[in-house]
């Protein structure tokens, strides 16, 4: 089935990287060179998305920025003949019309930021994308959009016990095959002694159009916000809901450690820094420790 919108919930406080995000979204941090929405969206490009929404909220007009054009900027390295740095700046520069922006105007949880996209979405599956999850090499929404067919599909992973309590965690049923877990609950945020199992929702989805109308009657469950897990919940048994265990490498950017492991994962990719990150990270960490 093809998927053509995807929506990026960006509307946040970004808490846990005070006072970094206290006037910069938490998607514009950088991972080497590149803000996490980038990637996301790269991600999406790259399953053959062309529509994408943002979800934003007050202070976040930087990523809107960020997928226009720059004029000064632009002019300046034309000026001076750097037509490399200048690619670089134009990247993200997609057709007229293929990016939308609405407000969620209080951060009412991922599920209240997800319906406040409603009018943007037909009755048509979408992808949604969570920036901070950033995925090692870009293929898992691409890879779940090629096992999708009907109802819900949301990347899992195998997390540590102790973790449970930060995730959407799903009660597992039958495999469908090595990669794909039907889901028969699933719950938000529970307590370890409470967990289904420690298999954890990432932020890759593809959701139906009947969660829209399940997000427009839904009360605030965990942490007091409305939670898409919750809706995507209460479809099960009228409609599939499966479980993708995607195989890339998965970083939590929207915690710190998960951002620092990030940007040394990323760099030590990168041709002209591998070498000396590599040897710095062996005499400063390594051998100091
Ligand atoms: P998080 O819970 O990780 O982000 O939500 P947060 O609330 O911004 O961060 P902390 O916990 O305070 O540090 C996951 C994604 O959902 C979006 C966030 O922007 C993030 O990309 N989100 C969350 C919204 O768009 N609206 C909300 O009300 C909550």
């Amino acid at each position: 089935m093809k998927i053509k919108k995807a929506i990026f919930p960006v509307g946040g406080l970004g808490t846990r990287f005070l006072p970094a995000t206290k006037s910069m979204p938490k998607e514009m941090l950088p991972i080497v060179d590149k803000p996490l929405i980038q990637y996301a969206v790269e991600e999406a490009a790259n399953a053959g998305i062309d529509q994408f929404i943002f979800v934003t909220s007050r202070g976040k007009s930087a990523i809107e920025n960020h997928f226009d054009h720059s004029f000064e900027l632009e002019n300046n390295l034309l000026s001076k003949g750097k037509r490399q740095t200048l690619k670089t700046a134009q990247e993200m520069l997609k057709i007229p019309g293929s990016f939308a922006y609405v407000r969620q105007q209080e951060p009412a949880g991922l599920g209240h930021a997800v319906w406040c996209a409603r009018h943007l979405i037909g009755d048509e599956p979408v992808a949604i994308m969570l920036a901070d999850d950033l995925i090692y090499g870009g293929n898992t929404i691409k890879e779940m959009i090629a096992n999708y067919n009907s109802g819900n599909m949301l990347a899992v992973m195998d997390v540590d016990k102790k973790d449970v309590s930060s995730y959407g965690v799903i009660s597992p049923g039958n495999l469908i095959d090595n990669n794909i877990t039907e889901i028969l609950g699933l719950v938000e945020k529970p307590s370890t002694e409470n967990a289904p199992s420690n298999m954890a929702v990432v932020g890759r989805y593809i959701i139906e159009p009947a969660v829209f109308d399940v997000l427009e009657q839904q009360n605030r469950g965990a942490s007091n916000e409305i939670q898409l897990t919750d809706a995507i919940a209460s479809r099960i048994g009228s409609s599939n809901c499966m479980g993708y265990k995607f195989s890339e490498e998965r970083f939590d950017c929207g915690s710190k450690l998960g951002f620092i492991q990030a940007n040394i994962r990323f760099s030590i990719e990168r041709p002209e820094m591998k070498q000396n990150l590599k040897s710095w990270l062996e005499r400063e960490i390594v051998s100091k420790n």
